[in-house]
């Protein structure tokens, strides 16, 4: 089977923990009955995919072989995979544009982006030349520029955007018309983890519906080390973070929660954690005859194979769908795999859908 041609934007902790978990599967004997949602896909197995182009704007990973740059600073998640075959291409260098947060600057080198002088590369012929099919967009929180930059060469040259960072693309009605105009498939926005505090988070919100039980407040609070956390100390970037995190579990009540009773975002930033990421959830409610109880939850992972554990098996959905020749926003996997879909769906019936889009029983 032809491979998957995948092009990366971003080469932080994410992008490192997919590529040396793609490796991973193709390596390791048995290893397709650990940690996937799907081992095949749609006759797609985790091995089938390849990074043809990446792209940072970090001086330490550009004009770096992508299978060095993954383990260059300031990345620090957990090594899976420490010495890989493929992922040859060069890192070229990006466009930075509000990529990087001016605070950034008053960190040691070796927990924040240190910016290279290269002349930005022409990313349309990067990807045009490297065959790429899909771009993964892993820039940091609050790029609101660079993210549209990066989706605006994938219009025109006619690559998949898979969003997995919260600037509202393949959510935004204007920009999903525009890719279904060019019958190009997208998929986003933000990342859904694997086993992360959004899906916790509304399964459980899910739970007290479902048992009756009336949600008066509740919070979910994250501290974590890596450059995401650092770069989400800067409030002005969270915005769309916040949006993202806090409307997917509002999305579950029948009514939402008043402002005041809901408070969910990254909360701060602890150097020693590295890619520890550590979830304190808080759930206050009323069930029979208005008796409050309250549920309180501590949850820890290792933040970016979380997330590489969804994009797996968006990737391949998105795959599908060009081959399928169906283009624009691919609602059923956005909702399952994102945080903030074109459409929220509860997550048993989003698992439904994506299962019934990869048999063929649902265009999109
Ligand atoms: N870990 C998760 O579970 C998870 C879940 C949902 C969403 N996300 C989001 O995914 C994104 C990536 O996360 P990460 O942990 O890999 O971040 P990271 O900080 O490790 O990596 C970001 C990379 O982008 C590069 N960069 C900055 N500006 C750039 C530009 N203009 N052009 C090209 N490259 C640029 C940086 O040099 C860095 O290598 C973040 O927005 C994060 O919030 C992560």
């Amino acid at each position: 089977m032809e491979k998957i041609r995948l092009a990366i934007v971003g080469v932080g902790n994410c992008a490192s923990s997919l590529i040396q978990g793609i490796e991973y599967y193709r390596t390791h004997e048995g290893a397709e009955k650990l940690g996937l949602m799907h081992y095949d896909l749609g006759g797609y197995q985790p091995g089938d995919m390849e990074v043809v182009a990446a792209i940072d704007v970090d001086k330490r990973k550009v004009g770096k072989p992508l299978r060095e740059a993954i383990f260059a600073l300031p990345n620090c998640t957990l090594v899976i995979s420490p010495n890989l075959s493929n992922s040859k291409p060069i890192v070229s260098m990006g466009h930075v544009l509000d990529g990087v947060s001016d605070h950034m600057r008053n960190y040691p080198a070796d927990q924040t982006f240190v910016v290279g002088d290269e002349k930005p590369c022409d990313v349309e012929k990067v990807l045009r030349d490297s065959g790429a099919e899909i771009l993964l967009n892993y820039l940091p929180v609050g790029s609101e520029e660079a993210a549209r930059f990066y989706a605006g060469c994938c219009l025109n040259a006619g690559v998949s955007l898979i969003n997995c960072m919260p600037v509202f693309i393949v959510s935004d009605p204007q920009w999903g018309r525009k890719f279904a105009q060019r019958n190009i498939p997208v998929i986003g926005d933000d990342v859904k983890a694997q086993l992360g505090a959004t899906i916790l988070h509304r399964a459980l919100t899910q739970l007290f519906v479902d048992r009756g039980v009336r949600i008066d407040r509740t919070y979910q609070l994250n501290t974590g080390g890596n450059t995401d956390f650092l770069n989400m100390l800067n409030q002005s970037r969270l915005q769309s973070k916040k949006i993202s995190k806090t409307e997917a579990v509002q999305s579950i009540l029948d009514s939402p929660l008043d402002e005041r009773c809901i408070h969910i975002g990254p909360s701060d930033y602890v150097p020693w954690q590295k890619d520890n990421k550590v979830c304190f959830l808080r759930i206050e409610g009323r069930g029979f005859a208005g008796v409050p109880l309250n549920l309180e939850l501590r949850l820890s992972v290792e933040d970016s194979p979380n997330s590489a554990g969804v994009t797996i098996d968006a990737i391949r959905c998105c795959k599908l769908a060009r081959e399928r020749k169906i283009g624009g926003p691919l609602t059923s996997v956005s909702a399952y795999a994102m945080k903030h879909p074109p459409e929220q769906i509860p997550d048993a019936e989003g698992r439904q859908r994506v299962e019934e889009f990869i048999r063929g029983q649902r265009e999109r």
